[in-house]
């Protein structure tokens, strides 16, 4: 058999792709692209909670890595940047922010219902997550365009490939947006809010980041937390559209909301696939893995693992998959999921109180990254409630 991820039309569909794998292949290796992959959802798990042997330290995308990251240092460099993180990330800490998610998400949705619907992509699922981290940030309003533009073209970083003239601009951007929170963490030093990075500077909370690692870790959040949750929020109602009656079970019992929002998180993850390489010689499944060798970690076909979840192709709002790895496992599971979670919930929540109906209204358009899932183009029609 031959997986090729880059291949335009197994990015369209990688899914039958994928049962192949699981079923022929569960531990493959790619001569073309020089690494292996693992693709059913118990490989996937030891995989990545193994990080003494699968680092993240080669970069876990085929991205450009503008400076070192929580996501691809391994411990004990991990360990330290995700204690100083997780206390403003726990369950507890994000609801505190639910009031102003909630007033961004309605304030975007009722003008989008009002309209009648549109394209969601750039109405709705791209400026949700955009909106909630330069709220969380403290970005003020007059700044937001630049944040924007910078947020824009960190993320083309990510799929590498560029242009010499586009390079030479995002890494332009990239440089403008360290400055500018260089910037905003010497003033909070000074003058804090109560903001994110006022929160994490305060020496009142124990132990603190060094400025560097700061905004490294505004550069992460902008990476890890934008594309990914404007595919969360565009699968999820593609999913919506095109499954009626689960909408309809939604619309009958809104205490499903939270279950929906993992059903979308299993059934399209928003990252499909991510990386590690091996530091020793390692086994799985049988198969040995020699050291120094990357390994393709496939949450999205783990996710349709007919093992672990009987009939998986079908998108079932009552499933409530909460052990699915669309946020990963181990050491790495996503630091944002708290809020991800939330902003999917306010989100449905929203439309579930205005719209009757979801009707796709033109075509739609798949984005071509191979590692992360998502539509670029949603164009739909709101039947208000
Ligand atoms: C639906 C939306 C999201 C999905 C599907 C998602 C998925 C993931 C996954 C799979 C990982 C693990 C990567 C690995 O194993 O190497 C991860 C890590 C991470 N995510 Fe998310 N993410 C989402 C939203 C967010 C948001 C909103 C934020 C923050 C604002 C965020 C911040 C992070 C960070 C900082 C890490 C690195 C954690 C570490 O290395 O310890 N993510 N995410």
């Amino acid at each position: 058999m031959n997986y090729n991820p880059f291949d335009p039309e197994t990015i369209a569909d990688p899914f039958s792709a994928y049962r192949n794998l699981r079923t022929d292949a569960p531990v493959y290796r790619s001569e073309e692209h020089g690494f292996w992959v693992v693709s059913r959802y118990d490989d996937v798990t030891r995989v990545l909670r193994d990080h003494e042997n699968f680092s993240s330290t080669a970069g876990v995308g085929t991205e450009w890595r503008p400076v070192p990251m929580m996501i691809s240092v391994d411990p004990p460099e991990h360990t330290h940047l995700r204690r100083m993180a997780q206390r403003e990330f726990t369950p507890r800490a994000i609801n505190e922010w639910g009031p102003r998610v909630s007033d961004l998400v309605d304030g975007l949705l009722d003008s989008f219902v009002a309209n009648g619907g549109g394209d969601l992509v750039p109405n709705l699922a791209y400026p949700i997550p955009i909106g909630v981290i330069a709220d969380m940030l403290g970005v003020p309003f007059e700044d937001r365009d630049d944040f924007k533009r910078w947020s824009d073209d960190t993320i083309d970083a990510l799929g590498g490939g560029l242009d010499p003239e586009t390079s030479l601009r995002v890494e332009t951007s990239v440089f403008e947006f360290a400055q500018y929170f260089m910037n905003a963490i010497t003033q909070r030093r000074d003058a804090p809010g109560d903001d994110l990075l006022s929160m994490l500077i305060d020496p009142a909370n124990g132990e603190t980041l060094s400025n560097n690692d700061l905004v490294s870790f505004a550069i992460l959040l902008l990476v890890a937390g934008n594309e990914t949750t404007t595919n969360l929020i565009g699968n999820l109602v593609l999913a919506l559209a095109t499954n009626p009656e689960q909408w309809d079970l939604l619309k009958a019992d809104p205490s499903l909301v939270p279950a929906a929002i993992e059903e979308a998180l299993r059934f399209d993850s928003p990252i499909q696939g991510f990386f590690r390489n091996t530091l020793k010689e390692t086994e799985v499944r049988g198969v040995t893995i020699p050291a120094d060798q990357k390994v393709m970690v496939l949450y999205g076909s783990a996710n349709r693992d007919e093992r672990k979840y009987p009939d998986p192709d079908r998108f079932l709002v009552q499933r409530n998959p909460m052990d699915h790895v669309a946020f990963g496992s181990g050491i790495h599971l996503c630091l944002g999921a708290p809020l991800a979670r939330m902003e999917g919930a306010l989100f449905l929540k929203g439309l579930l109180s205005r719209v009757e109906r979801i009707e796709l209204n033109g075509d739609v358009v798949r984005t071509h990254n191979p590692l992360l899932r998502g539509v670029s183009h949603l164009p739909v029609r709101f039947v208000a409630r």
